[in-house]
């Protein structure tokens, strides 16, 4: 590795975009420290980040292509071992990568999230009437309450998880990107997880419904494309991802929209779509920050290094979104009307993110719904004291609190642009 000192990341990730910027400050591909002491390399810039997306020299797979860990150096002390002991698509290679992405891709076509449509309207609209029993001026939770919600449950419809059984079921996923927890925690969060997923699936074969669960058993059972263990670290990917960036998505559209009024009337003016919001947030808030990992199977040059074989490797999706090299002087600023939002924010080429068309649908209702039924809705605390997330691998912030109407309780309005927006 280069001799610079590491950047040593932060794992409470108080602040990803300063961190971002000072691992941009060393250079495109820059030699990070994560928790637990692992040096590995943060790809920071957005053309390195592309290539390093494209470039099969880099492999997901930690038993086949991370030295320390096929020779027993890892696994009891390593913080982010959730990263490691988990078998889908996030730590699949080549063939098995394949094999998986065909079998689970069937399930998230433009076609199959186009008829999830109504459903995610239905889910929007009861979460904002539960809202609008608020008291006038209470101050509520929207990350609780409305952001986290409504993906968890669009993704447990779909996957058949029982309502009493989804917080436990997502927990493994939550706990996962909360990159202060030590090793101990973490490998029982694994150990909590597989046994949790494994029930699920053994209850889910007795009693099989009309889910994608039950589909992906069908799969397992019937044509063997799918091992036990294979199929229950999908179930845990799938709600994970399904949840926390969506989450992530929504939560840092809306701060952005309430931090910045300009914002928000260049939406109700029509100047700017939803779209054009959720691609700005996309690109300006990356919901996945600092993506843990791949590994060199060789030598890799990239960014003016040499990246060796077995060395970790981080995509950085933040810096990446805010590379001045392609966004300008204003990368860091957040502006839903700027006529180049391009970003990676979903990956790119053959790992590009599966869950992408229905986030996005997801995004365009709830945020159009919110804002159409409360047009008055403000943050409750000033932008600077809203905490971020623990986690340097998801961008989100801890709470959302916001006041759904400043003084006085209002009922479902007529449309928008029927109420001006409060200036704050
Ligand atoms: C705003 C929301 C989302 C963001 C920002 C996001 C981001 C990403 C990124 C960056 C990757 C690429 C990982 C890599 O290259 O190693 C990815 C892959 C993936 N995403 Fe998402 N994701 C989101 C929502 C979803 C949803 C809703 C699902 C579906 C339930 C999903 C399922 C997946 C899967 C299965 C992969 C693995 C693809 C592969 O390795 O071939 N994601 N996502």
């Amino acid at each position: 590795m280069a001799d610079r000192a590491p950047v040593v990341i932060d794992p409470s990730g108080r602040d990803i975009h300063a961190e971002a910027a000072r691992i941009r400050a060393h250079g495109p591909v820059t030699r990070i420290a994560l928790p637990g002491g692992l040096a590995a390399w943060s790809v920071a810039g957005h053309e390195e980040a592309r290539r390093a997306l494209a470039d099969h020299r880099f492999s997901k797979d930690p038993r086949k292509h991370w030295p320390p860990l096929a020779e027993g150096e890892v696994a009891a002390d390593f913080p982010l071992i959730g990263w490691i002991l988990m078998d889908n698509l996030t730590t699949a290679h080549g063939d098995d990568h394949h094999r998986l992405r065909k079998l689970i891709a069937k399930a998230f076509t433009p076609r199959r999230v186009e008829a999830m449509r109504a459903g995610v309207r239905a889910a929007t609209a009861e979460l904002l009437d539960a809202l609008a029993g608020a008291a006038p001026g209470e101050v509520v939770d929207l990350k609780a309450r409305f952001a986290h919600p409504l993906p968890a449950r669009v993704i447990c419809d779909l996957f058949g998880v029982a309502p009493g059984d989804r917080a436990r079921l997502l927990r493994g996923g939550e706990v996962n990107v909360d990159t202060t927890v030590d090793a101990a925690e973490a490998a029982a969060n694994v150990e909590r997880w597989h046994r949790d997923m494994q029930e699920f699936v053994d209850a889910k074969r007795r009693a099989p419904g009309d889910d994608l669960t039950s589909d992906l058993i069908a799969a397992r059972d019937e044509t063997a494309r799918l091992s036990d263990s294979e199929l229950v670290g999908t179930l845990h990917l799938l709600l994970a991802t399904g949840t926390e960036p969506v989450m992530n998505l929504i939560a840092n559209a809306v701060r952005a929209l309430l931090t910045d009024p300009e914002q928000l009337r260049l939406v109700r003016q029509g100047r700017v779509t939803w779209e054009d919001v959720i691609e700005e947030t996309l690109r300006a808030e990356a919901p996945v920050a600092h993506l843990p990992f791949r590994f060199a199977t060789e030598d890799v040059e990239l960014g003016g290094v040499t990246i060796a074989r077995g060395d970790p490797v981080l995509v950085n999706f933040a810096a990446a979104g805010r590379d001045p090299g392609v966004h300008g002087a204003s990368a860091d600023a957040f502006d839903a009307a700027r006529k180049d939002k391009t970003h990676l924010s979903f990956g790119h080429g053959i790992y590009r993110c599966i869950g992408m068309p229905l986030a996005r649908m997801e995004a365009r209702i709830a945020l159009s719904a919110l804002f159409e039924r409360f047009p008055d809705l403000t943050l409750a605390v000033a932008p600077e004291e809203l905490e971020p997330q623990v986690t340097f691998i998801m961008n989100g912030v801890l709470r959302l609190p916001v006041r759904l109407s400043a003084t006085r309780h209002r009922g479902r309005p007529g449309g928008r642009g029927e109420t001006p927006v409060t200036p704050r």
